[in-house]
This record gives structure tokens, C-alpha cells and sequence, in this order.
């Protein structure tokens, strides 16, 4: 069994394990040459071959004890029917929401057009070392539906104004059936744990909390378990409530966001793997800052179990030497 799969379901502490979100990125050259010569990022997205490549482009390069496969959250939207464009300044945008377009859709349908996703999948597990894993992943439905209904520049959101609420309850039915097929067929593929990308969900007010993140979350979680796959959550933004929701949605890991105090992170998440937290930016600092605020996180989760990685995913400024610094440092220090 490899490293990660033994801090998430062993919670071995003797074992160390890094990895980091959006290693597969803008900040490596290698990465960027292709995506120079590849201008439609969902068509990328949709080239298995490429695809794969991407995945391992940063294994090549560093020490890392998982790889995650180069797609991204999006693509589920995209593929039931609101098309994506990532080509616009200030985020990536969606096709304008219908919901009788979204009731339309057809499980076989969307199986045919994410098989690259999944043909991706095996072609990275065939060419990656046992001793490491493989990473799928999906958007938790509310931070779907805010790309959905293009709410990612409004801070607080007006859920009710937006759809009725039958309505809402069909949506993230809807989405909760697309993401099981999606996390099933990525497991079957050969990923071997799933993270949930809930970026979001910092937004909603606490009374909104259970029914659009705790709840949803809660249910994936559930079908990652039935499907024995360890899942990690990222309930991005929600400060002192990673504690309500650890407690209700019980995933193998957490990974911690920068603005998570990692004391009070191992004081009140208990009986659960933390992952991540160091901000990304610290990686642009000098490289003594970096190191110190490093060694933080490895000495105060030295002892319970932890995998090394972000509070958010690497910046596109990132110096991939800065990154390898990085990596030695918490191997020769955790
Ligand atoms: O290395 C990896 O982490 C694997 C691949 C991955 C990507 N996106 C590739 C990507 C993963 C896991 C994601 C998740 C994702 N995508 C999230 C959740 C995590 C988070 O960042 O909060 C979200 C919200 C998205 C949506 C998305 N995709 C945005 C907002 C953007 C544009 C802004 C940005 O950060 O680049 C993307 C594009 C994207 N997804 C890129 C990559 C490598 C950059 C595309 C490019 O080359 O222009």
C-alpha cells in the first residue's frame, strides 16, 4: 500500500507524505509549452494522452508521493451542457443556466464524453510508481453552482433570489447523481483517493452551511466510502466551522486552508487526517520566510497524521526551484 492511502486510513504517523494542488500548472514550463500549442484548455482537458503527460510532468520533477490527474472541476458543468470558456479575463465562464438543458442530460451521454477523462486515468496509473498514488477529484455542488450561475465575483450570494426552491433541490440532486458517476468512473480507472473541491463554500452565510456544503459534501463522502476509496474534503473559507463540518461529514482528511490557524486546527479537528494549510504565497517570499513558516506546520502536526501540501493551490508565480526547496526541506525536517 502506498504512503498517502496509510496516513488516510491507517492514520500512520510514522509515515511523511507531500503532495500539492495544481502541481500540474501554469509555474512549470513544461506546462506551459503544451498549453501553448494547446489553446482550448477543455479540449486539453479532453486529450488523454496529454492529459496524462501533464499529471506526471511534476512526478518527473520532484519528490512527490502522489500525482492528480489534469482536468478540472469545470468539466462536469461543461460536459452537462453549459459550456465553459477559460479563454476571458477574470475567471473562467459558463454558458447561461437552463435548467430544463441540465434535466436533459443522459448518464451514457455523459460517460461517452468524459471517457478520455478516465482513459487519462489509466494511462497515468499505468506509468506511475506503485509506491504512489493517484489523486481524482470533483467539485463539491456549490461551488459547481456558483460557476453555474456565475456568482464567483458576488460575496454574498442571494440563493433564493436565484431559483426557486424545488428547483434548487432538483439541481443539486442532479449534480450529486453526475459527480457519483464521475467519482466511480475515475475510481474504476485507477484513482485511488478523491479530493472534494468545495472553494466556495466560505460564502454562504451559517445558516445556509448544512444544506448546500455539510450536506452534499456529507453524501459524496458517504459514496466514496461505500466505494472504499479514501476521500479528503476542502471546505475552503469556512474558519471555525471546519470544526461543525468535520463532525457531520466525517471524511478521511481535511485539507486546511491559509487562513486556519494549524494550533486550533489540531486542537478541534479530531479523529480525521489534516492536510495542507501553508499558504501559497509564502513560497514567494524568501526563502527563509518560507522555510520558517514551513517548519510550523511540520512541527505542530508532527505527531498526529498529516500530509504535507497548501492551503490553496500553487500560484502561477511560483519558481519551480522555490518548490523543490520546499519538498527537501520537509523531507529531511518531518
Ligand atoms: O494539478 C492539479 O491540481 C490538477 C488539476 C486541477 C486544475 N483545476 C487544473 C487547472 C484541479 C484539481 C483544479 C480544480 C479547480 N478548478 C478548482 C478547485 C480548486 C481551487 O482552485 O479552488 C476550481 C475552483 C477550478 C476552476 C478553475 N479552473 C478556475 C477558477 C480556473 C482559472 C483560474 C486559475 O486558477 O487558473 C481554472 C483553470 C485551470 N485549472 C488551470 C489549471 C492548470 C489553468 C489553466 C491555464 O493554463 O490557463
Amino acid at each position: 500500500m502506498n504512503v498517502l492511502r496509510k496516513i488516510l486510513v491507517d492514520k500512520d504517523v510514522s509515515c511523511k507524505s507531500v503532495w500539492f494542488m495544481r502541481q500540474a500548472g501554469r509555474y512549470l514550463p513544461e506546462f506551459r509549452e503544451i498549453r501553448l500549442k494547446n489553446r482550448d484548455f477543455i479540449k486539453l482537458c479532453l486529450n488523454s494522452e496529454l492529459s496524462a503527460e501533464i499529471t506526471l510532468q511534476p512526478i518527473k520533477r520532484f519528490d512527490l508521493d502522489a500525482a492528480i490527474i489534469f482536468s478540472d472541476i469545470l468539466l462536469v458543468p461543461h460536459i452537462l451542457g453549459q459550456n465553459v470558456d477559460f479563454k476571458t479575463e477574470g475567471g473562467p465562464k459558463l454558458k447561461n443556466f437552463r435548467f430544463e438543458k441540465l434535466k436533459d442530460n443522459k448518464p451514457k451521454d455523459f460517460l461517452n464524453k468524459m471517457k478520455p477523462v478516465y482513459d487519462a486515468i489509466k494511462i497515468t496509473r499505468e506509468k506511475l510508481d506503485n509506491t504512489k498514488s493517484l489523486i481524482g477529484f470533483v467539485g463539491a455542488p456549490w461551488t459547481l453552482l456558483i460557476y453555474m450561475l456565475n456568482l464567483s465575483k458576488d460575496k454574498s450570494p442571494r440563493i433564493e433570489s436565484l431559483l426557486s426552491s424545488e428547483t434548487m433541490d432538483d439541481v443539486l440532486d442532479i449534480l450529486h447523481e453526475y459527480l457519483c458517476l464521475h467519482i466511480k468512473n475515475q475510481i474504476n480507472a485507477g484513482a485511488e483517493i478523491i479530493q472534494i473541491f468545495d472553494s466556495w463554500a466560505g460564502l454562504l452565510s451559517e445558516s445556509d452551511l448544512v444544506k448546500f456544503c455539510y450536506e452534499p459534501n456529507l453524501k459524496l463522502v458517504e459514496y466514496c466510502k461505500k466505494m472504499r476509496t479514501p476521500v479528503i474534503c476542502f471546505p475552503k473559507g469556512i474558519k471555525e466551522k471546519y470544526s461543525d463540518f468535520n463532525k457531520f461529514v466525517k471524511p478521511d482528511a481535511l485539507n486546511l486552508d491559509y487562513d486556519l490557524d494549524p494550533r486550533w486546527c489540531k486542537d478541534n479537528l479530531k479523529n480525521v487526517t489534516l492536510q495542507g494549510g501553508l499558504h501559497p504565497k509564502t513560497l514567494l517570499e524568501t526563502e527563509s520566510i518560507m522555510l520558517e513558516a514551513a517548519a510550523k506546520y511540520v512541527k505542530i502536526f508532527q505527531d498526529i497524521p498529516y500530509i504535507f501540501n497548501l492551503g490553496h493551490g500553487l500560484l502561477p508565480e511560483t519558481d519551480p526551484v522555490r518548490l523543490d526547496k520546499l519538498i527537501k526541506f520537509y523531507r529531511q525536517h518531518s
